[in-house]
């Protein structure tokens, strides 16, 4: 965002007081969380708490119902947007399970997601003309060429790779590779990755971890949603969270991910419910 002197403020995305339904039932009970662009944050938390209901919901999945607070990115109210327009102003959402798109490379299918998002969104912007779409910016193949081999080169992508059908027969770690060198490409300002339960071999973890790492600097915010700490031992991150049934309970700096990993959820918990237990009866 820039200000009138010219000095460019970093982009946040604020969760505030998010309440979210999935048919009928409520999931998020009241998430508060602020990422900014240039830091790293990490989402864990025990399976069927709500983190991968929180990154739908940040995109405008539909099956997600948002009934109580808001989602500012850059300032402004997200929710009503569509996850299209919500990617075009800069936010990423790696999917958990991609699935394969026959007959189109990975090369082409970079081109058009690139094409899209340089189209850009600017809520402020007079409305199309009915019944027209956007003009599609098309983007000179040496320029794209040229771009895609700094990004390959950069995350250490095979060429061969771009040839390839999207996510056909690829490996665990082809999806990831593929995964992150759209991120690469598309240059968001937020991105969401989300690698619970998808089982992470060796290979797709050093492949998120180095490829996040070599993306990582002060334009890009990440927040990695995460069952298992393992994953931090390769990306620190800056802030680490635990969601528990819906809602962050507690916020930590990096060491705070070992402690979780050491001791264990269920612990975490207990210590938590038991001290709100004891400030409840001091209120009393
Ligand atoms: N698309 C969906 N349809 C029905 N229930 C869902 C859906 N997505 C999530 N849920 C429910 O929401 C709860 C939280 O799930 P989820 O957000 O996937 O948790 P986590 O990612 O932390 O494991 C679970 O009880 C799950 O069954
Ligand atoms: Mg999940």
């Amino acid at each position: 965002m820039e200000k009138e002197n010219g000095h460019v403020e970093p982009v946040q995305l604020v969760i505030r007081d998010l309440h979210a339904n999935v048919e009928g039932k409520e999931i998020l009970r009241g998430v508060n969380l602020t990422v900014t662009q240039g830091e790293t944050h990490a989402l864990m938390g025990p399976n069927g708490s709500g983190k991968s209901t929180l990154a739908n919901v940040v995109m405008g999945h539909p099956k997600y119902e948002v009934t109580q607070g808001e989602i500012l990115f850059n300032g402004i109210n997200i929710l009503d947007l569509s996850p299209d327009k919500r990617a075009r102003m800069g936010i990423f959402l790696a999917f958990q399970y991609p699935s394969a798109v026959p007959g189109v490379s990975v090369g082409n299918f970079l081109r058009r997601a690139l094409e899209a998002k340089r189209e850009g969104y600017d809520p402020n912007a007079p409305a199309e003309p009915t019944g027209q779409m956007p003009k599609r910016k098309g983007i000179p193949p040496a320029e794209f060429r040229k771009m895609l081999n700094e990004k390959m080169r950069l995350l250490k992508v095979d060429n061969t790779f771009v040839n390839r059908y999207i996510n056909e027969g690829f490996s665990g770690g082809e999806k990831k590779r593929a995964e992150i060198l759209q991120m690469a490409m598309l240059e968001p300002s937020m991105a969401i990755l989300d690698e619970t339960d998808s089982g992470l071999d060796v290979d797709a973890l050093r492949i998120v971890s180095e490829g996040v790492n070599a993306l990582r600097g002060p334009k890009l915010g990440v927040l990695i949603i995460t069952h298992y700490q393992r994953i931090l031992d390769y990306i620190t991150p800056d802030v680490v969270h635990v969601m528990y049934k819906g809602r962050i309970v507690k916020s930590g700096g990096r060491d705070f991910a070992l402690e979780v990993d050491k001791q264990g959820y269920e612990r975490l918990i207990q210590d938590l419910e038991a001290s709100e237990g004891s400030e409840e009866t001091v209120e009393a």
